[in-house]
């Protein structure tokens, strides 16, 4: 599976409504970001589907590189630099 392009090194904050049913891009080419816009077409990228569960701001991913995307969970903060891989090298385990 092709990686996905980075469309932010960083979370996006949005609006979120109880209830309601989000397209987050996964694929990291939509213009409409975090949401999908239909730039994964012919990938084998998919936009992931959520439901809001409160109207709240929350943070969504948009390094396209979380373990629980759509949310963000700080992983971003690994990308520039040294990276995750020179973190657990140094022996680092949370
Ligand atoms: S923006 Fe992707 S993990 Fe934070």
């Amino acid at each position: 599976m092709k990686q996905a392009e980075d469309s932010a090194k960083q979370p996006i904050a949005v609006e979120v409504i109880a209830g309601k049913v989000y397209l987050w891009c996964a694929c990291g080419k939509s213009q409409t970001q975090p949401w999908c816009d239909g730039s994964h077409a012919g990938s084998d990228k998919a936009p992931l589907t959520f439901t809001a569960k409160e109207t709240a701001t929350i943070y969504l991913c948009g390094c396209k590189h979380s373990g629980h995307a759509p949310f963000c969970d700080g992983t971003h903060q690994f990308l520039n630099g040294g990276g995750r891989d020179q973190y657990f090298q140094d022996g680092q385990t949370d």
